[in-house]
């Protein structure tokens, strides 16, 4: 088995394991452990466990890896393997007990995401992707939709936790809204991303994702035939996340730039933003 493979095998494995931890961990008390960028960016003690989880299994399979987690300190490993994890990707819905978050992990190999499973542990659903080798979801190939008008295009978002920042998004999703079929605000980058891979949702748009939120689910949405990229042909990043399928990457891009998606200089980010 090639290493990517390896690799990819052993995330989902420690997906679920960790999803186990995070339902069971729902059916008790939740409360906020703490708080980060604003008063309603929260961690769980269950975020905290479930990272904690993650990084003793992959570490323990692979003591000379690296390994970034949201909601831990950085480890630089000495293999050429970099393990990039959210441990529970919507957390707010986590909290108010919807439906609608995962567990993330991917593993860059030489600085190129390279494997990545992302699991929804409620419903069970598991996506996978190795780089080169299409994405599955629980074993079968997935791919983008065939939209190719964004009039007709479903059109997944999400908001930074700064009310700032948000005004500003609202703002622009406001002028996207009469241009395409519909807007939706799930809760989970990582299952939007998912969603534009199987087909669920023909295209996805946020500013501000960090690179737990984008690292295992846009290698999903790529190997799924997705174009995922910033403004400009820039890589997708902190500053803007573009998914679509190739036909219509390019029309919904004029359209963003038209809805001021592309306005907003990174300096003018409260908080800095790194990529
Ligand atoms: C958040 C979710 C949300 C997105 C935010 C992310 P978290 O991640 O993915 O949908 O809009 O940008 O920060 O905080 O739940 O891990």
């Amino acid at each position: 088995m090639s290493l990517a493979r390896e690799l990819m095998s052993l995330a989902a494995v420690v997906a679920t394991e960790a999803g186990a931890l995070v339902v069971a961990g729902k059916s008790e008390t939740l409360e906020v452990a703490a708080t980060k960028s604003s008063r309603t960016d929260v961690v769980t003690a269950v975020d905290v466990a479930s990272e904690q989880l993650i990084r003793r299994r992959l570490l323990t399979a692979r003591p000379c890896d690296g390994f970034v987690g949201e909601e831990g300190d950085d480890i630089s490993g000495s293999s050429g393997v970099e393990w990039v994890v959210d441990p529970i990707d919507g957390t707010v819905n986590f909290l108010y007990g919807i439906a609608q978050f995962a567990v993330c992990i991917a593993a860059r190999i030489e600085g190129v995401v390279t494997a990545a499973a992302v699991h929804n542990p409620v419903t069970g659903e598991m996506f996978t992707a190795v780089k080169g080798q299409g994405a599955l979801s629980d074993g079968r190939p997935i791919s983008v939709s065939e939209c190719v008008e964004p009039a007709l295009a479903l059109v997944g978002t999400g908001f930074s936790y700064s009310a700032e920042v948000r005004e500003h998004q609202a703002a622009e999703v406001a002028r996207l809204l009469p241009v395409v079929r519909d807007i939706r605000r799930m809760g989970s980058a990582a299952l939007d991303l998912c969603a534009v891979a199987s087909g669920r949702l023909d295209a996805y748009v946020e500013r501000g994702l960090k690179p737990w939120d984008l690292a295992a689910a846009g290698l999903i949405a790529a190997e799924a035939g997705a174009r995922v990229e910033g403004m400009h042909g820039a890589a997708a990043g902190e500053r803007l996340v573009v998914a679509a399928g190739p036909g219509l990457f390019d029309l919904l891009h004029e359209l963003l730039i038209s809805s001021g998606f592309a306005d907003w200089p990174l300096t003018q980010w409260p908080n800095g933003c790194r990529s």
